[in-house]
């Protein structure tokens, strides 16, 4: 088998979409964790309901719209320069702890990203978090006008690295991510964050069961979609070693 590149999904699997939470909780105090959590969910939903619906608009328009959806449901305005100024920290994410060494070890693979991301946010974010060192592309399905999982958008890769998809490794933690590119025809490497056991004791042990957990449950686990991951490992860090056996 040979390997040619390596494409990580940006949100939830380079880069923590949680580390929101600061600004969002700073913005409306006491609301934070609801609004991080009902935001993401329905951002991905936005991506998905437009892609049906033929009616793309890029990643920053439906992150604005899914947050005024989110603080509509607690009955909180915010006017645009607000949104816009709770938007931008999607620029500034955390990358996952991991994030720089797992990147720094794969030197020898083309390392790129493909992120519903519209290319603005893309460039901020790898710029701003240090990883553009490691990262010879940083690719939006914008090009493309849809969002993943339609097979236009991870076409992408082929299109803007030259590699075919079975020279091709993705990695992502987003379970409709993980199913969409297995479903393509790459392999694919899913990071699990949270595992079954971890969300059942959670579940077990939470009461009532709040949004963080709620989300950990709809978006962290892997979908029954049929389209199993190749591999599930808990950290990034796991890629070098899995890719060479993988190889092997
Ligand atoms: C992305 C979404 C899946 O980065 O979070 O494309």
């Amino acid at each position: 088998m040979t390997i040619k590149a390596i494409v990580f999904d940006a949100y939830g699997t380079l880069y923590d979409v949680q580390s929101v939470a600061g600004v969002t909780d700073a913005a409306f105090p006491g609301h934070g964790e609801y609004i991080t959590q009902v935001w993401r969910l329905k951002q991905l939903e936005y991506t998905w309901l437009r892609s049906l619906m033929g009616r793309y608009e890029d990643f920053r328009t439906v992150t604005c719209d899914s947050l005024r959806y989110t603080l509509d449901t607690l009955g909180l305005t915010a006017d645009q320069t607000l949104v816009d100024r709770i938007v931008e920290a999607y620029n500034t994410l955390s990358p996952y702890p991991e994030a720089e060494e797992a990147l720094g070890r794969l030197a020898k693979f083309r390392l790129a990203l493909l992120s519903n991301g519209s290319p603005d946010m893309l460039d901020g974010l790898v710029r701003n978090s240090g990883l553009d060192r490691y990262l010879e592309a940083a690719i939006s399905v914008d090009a493309r006008k849809t969002y993943k999982p339609d097979p236009c958008a991870y076409e992408l890769i082929q299109e803007r690295l030259g590699v075919r998809p079975e020279e091709v490794v993705f990695v992502s933690s987003n379970g409709f991510d993980v199913a969409g590119a297995r479903s393509f025809g790459f392999s694919v490497v899913r990071i699990e964050r949270v595992t079954p056991a971890a969300l059942r004791h959670e579940l077990a042990s939470a009461a009532p069961i709040g949004p963080a957990t709620l989300f950990r449950a709809l978006r962290m686990q892997t979908e029954a979609l049929d389209y199993a991951p190749n591999a599930v490992v808990s950290s990034l860090l796991a890629l070098p070693g899995l890719v060479e056996t993988l190889l092997g």
